[in-house]
């Protein structure tokens, strides 16, 4: 029998009749499922009675008055434990739960898994979950086969005892037709920071990407099965979550700190295991926690610390040590010579990931957060991106600061056990190196790429990792510095150097991409100078531009806080395609000044949206700039908008929003054909890089409400302008024409 038609006979009606009882389900149910997971009757041990019926609980002994109805068996070792129940019993909590656990925890036992099954549904657990870590009915069971059967066939037990949980082995079917061409690009997602363990509160680290948008990302632009690329990995959202959906990864990054976040958070090993090493580690660090001064000093001379490596200039000290008091240098030394002594290399760098985390709080850039209680601050090198010292030390405790990291490890690694795991692990490459250098790679060899760079001179990623990297042990070559794409940091790096290292990693990226792939880039980069280096420099490598889409990524920074109105805090996510025949984003000479073309953009922007974020105009007149072609023109005379924002709109503080100024209307000096004309081009372009027709009925209900100025033109008028730039295709589809066909473009 086999999984699809297992249960297919049986009728489940039976199970309310009071004449079918434990028995039957043991036999009717249980059994043929037993068999259809392929265990053999050797294997299948019946209420086995125990030697000695007694297991320790922390207030004593406890005897078991049963026994348990089944043991499976795997390489002579028991594997799990099952217990039947009739089909009235609570499988899910409460002392048949507790019954089944006492059994898997004796000693003549012992196996990480228990499960109940009453007949009407199957309950699985693992000794250190209080929940079941898998539950369903019966009557579904085709729908969690594979997943059961990862948990408990005999081939996911390998040596008895001693397994490695093993993954359900999904066989993934590449589709042929897969549509990589013809993907619409994704409107703006709202962004789910909280709701991933695998992300939230295991480390931090600068501008992570929201999980939720990079998943929907990769879920769109390509299939099952490919190859995913984050050559700017940072701290692994990309890879992570390729991985999370049956993609293999390639996660990149210079920095030595981002391969150890990666590589730590992903490496299996058996959470009972790590969660023993760290009770053990906690146990012998409260005997030798340093208190007193003597005590201090003693561990200080005993067990190695970082110092003597110079901090950037701009740091409130000048050497590592100083970012730590004496207590907190003796108990993180201590604390890190405990967890080196730990043989088994996955528990091993487990537990350094969670001393890592833990650092972020144990320094004096620690502060608090006004609002909040005192664990709930954080570092100010991820804050205000500088070694700033706090105005007063918090006195954090380092022991449960730990312990509170390792349950979020151990909450992460179990919600990715099913993906990521000792079968999964080499689907997942992690290296460290840089992006403008990726020979590794065999040219079209990417099925997309999504990647998050470095935006010039806000953060320099390595001065500030230092701290990390140095009590990690892990070490900056000058040769990682020259690499590094930023502009300014202690290596006084020039705009021309960041300018030449995207350039060179976007060649790269482009030759390793196969064709009739994506690439989506993100950018949080107010200078337009460097959205015309970005489009420039993927166009000349052969890219074509897609379109970009405005993305908010949930964090609002410390710059944004401080001077709202000025400085962007979204994001946009450029996407491009590597196709045979790429088209060059067109120019439009419109007969408008530039200055009009950007009033026009921020009054249809307010218009749209009734008031307008600074965010939302910068994006749009970056987008636009873009796509009509303009940008060179904004890098040259509109590097700042706040001057024209201040002169010709009021700003509502309280809402955070442009609008137009009180009493006046939106301005009509611009000729109204001309105006639609300009909203024609864009939208039918943007129709046609979507893919999508353009219908008049569509086209009229886009551009209208950007018109809105009093002089709401006819139909008609803007059925005359559309005639006059566009072609109808297809009965009712409109397409811009091409040049030669009429006079707009240049
Ligand atoms: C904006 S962060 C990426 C953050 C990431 N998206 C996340 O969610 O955590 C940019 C990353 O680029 C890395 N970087 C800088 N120069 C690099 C280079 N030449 N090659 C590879 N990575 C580089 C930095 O170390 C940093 O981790």
């Amino acid at each position: 029998m086999n999984a699809l038609t297992l249960f297919k006979q049986f009728d489940f009606e039976q199970l309310n009749s009071s004449d079918f009882k434990e028995d039957s389900v043991r036999e009717l149910l249980i059994l043929p499922l037993l068999q259809a997971l392929g265990y053999q009757q050797t294997q299948i041990v019946r209420s086995k009675t125990f030697i000695n019926p007694f297991v320790k609980i922390a207030s004593g002994k406890r005897k078991l008055q049963q026994t348990p109805d089944y043991l499976l068996k795997v390489a002579d070792n028991y594997a799990w434990v099952l217990d039947a129940k009739s089909p009235n019993e609570n499988i899910k909590n409460g002392d048949n739960v507790e019954q089944v656990y006492f059994y898997a925890i004796h000693p003549e036992v012992r196996t990480t898994f228990f499960a109940l099954c009453n007949g009407r549904a199957f309950s699985l657990f693992r000794q250190d979950t209080q929940e079941p870590i898998l539950y369903f009915e019966l009557k579904e069971i085709a729908n969690y086969w594979d997943i059961l059967s990862g948990y408990l066939s005999p081939n996911s037990f390998q040596n008895g005892k001693q397994f490695v949980y093993k993954s359900v082995t999904k066989i993934i079917e590449r589709q042929a037709d897969f549509d990589y061409l013809n993907r619409p690009l994704l409107e703006e997602i709202p962004v789910k920071k909280q709701a991933a363990k695998r992300h939230f509160g295991v480390h931090g680290y600068f501008t992570k990407q929201a999980w939720n948008i990079v998943q929907a990302y990769i879920q769109h632009f390509s299939q099952e099965g490919d190859l995913v690329l984050d050559p700017f990995g940072g701290s692994g959202v990309t890879a992570i979550e390729a991985m999370m959906i049956d993609r293999q990864a390639i996660h990149l990054d210079l920095n030595p700190m981002s391969f150890f976040l990666v590589d730590s958070l992903i490496c299996p090993v058996q959470l009972t295991e790590l969660q023993e090493s760290f009770d053990k580690i906690k146990t012998e660090y409260l005997l030798n926690e340093p208190k007193t001064k003597k005590a201090i000093k003693e561990i200080l001379k005993k067990y190695p610390y970082p110092k003597g490596l110079n901090l950037p200039k701009s740091s409130d000290v000048e050497t590592i040590e100083q970012l730590f008091s004496e207590k907190q240098l003796a108990q993180l030394a201590l604390l890190k010579s405990l967890i080196l002594k730990i043989k088994q290399i996955n528990i091993r760098k487990s537990l350094l990931l969670a001393f890592s985390s833990t650092l972020t709080k144990i320094n004096l850039t620690y502060h608090n957060s006004a609002s909040r209680d005192k664990n709930a601050g954080n570092s100010a090198i991820f804050a205000y991106y500088r070694y700033r010292i706090a105005n007063s030390e918090i006195n954090l405790s380092l022991i449960n600061n730990f312990e509170n990291k390792i349950k979020k490890i151990i909450s992460a690694k179990r919600e990715m056990e099913h993906k990521i795991n000792a079968d999964t692990f080499n689907n997942l490459q992690i290296i460290q190196g840089t992006a403008t250098n990726l020979s590794f790679l065999k040219k079209e060899s990417i099925d997309y790429i999504y990647t998050d760079p470095p935006y010039g001179k806000k953060i320099p990623y390595l001065d500030l990792s230092i701290m990390w990297n140095a009590w990690l042990d892990l070490k900056i070559t000058e040769q990682d510095y020259q690499q590094e794409a930023i502009e300014g940091g202690e290596h006084h790096k020039t705009k021309e150097s960041y300018n030449d290292l995207m350039r060179q990693s976007i060649q790269e990226m482009y030759r390793v991409l196969k064709f009739d792939r994506w690439m989506s880039f993100v950018f949080a980069h107010k200078d337009p100078e460097f959205w015309h280096l970005i489009i420039d420099t993927a166009e000349r490598c052969g890219f074509e531009y897609a379109g970009a889409v405005s993305q908010k990524n949930g964090q609002t920074s410390f710059k944004k806080r401080q001077y709202s109105g000025t400085v962007l805090s979204g994001q946009l996510i450029i996407n491009f395609k590597k196709v045979r025949r790429p088209k060059a984003i067109l120019k439009a000479n419109l007969g408008v000044s530039i200055s009009d073309l950007i009033m026009q953009t921020i009054e249809g922007i307010i218009a749209k949206n009734d008031g307008a974020t600074i965010e939302q105009i910068n994006d749009e007149i970056i987008i636009k700039g873009m796509e009509l072609g303009f940008l060179d023109l904004l890098e040259k005379e509109y590097k700042d908008l706040t001057p024209i924002l201040s002169d010709n709109f009021d700003y509502d503080k309280e809402a955070q929003r442009y609008t137009i100024k009180k009493n006046k209307k939106f301005t009509s000096h611009i000729d109204v054909n001309l105006r639609i004309k300009y909203y024609l081009v864009s939208y039918l372009r943007r129709m046609e890089l979507e893919h999508k027709p353009a219908h008049f009925d569509d086209i009229i209900l886009n551009i209208m409400p950007r018109l809105k100025n009093g002089i709401t033109p006819e139909n008609q008028t803007i059925l005359n302008v559309l005639e006059d730039i566009a072609t109808c295709v297809d009965e009712d589809s409109w397409k811009l024409k091409t040049q030669g066909q009429q006079n707009i473009f240049v």
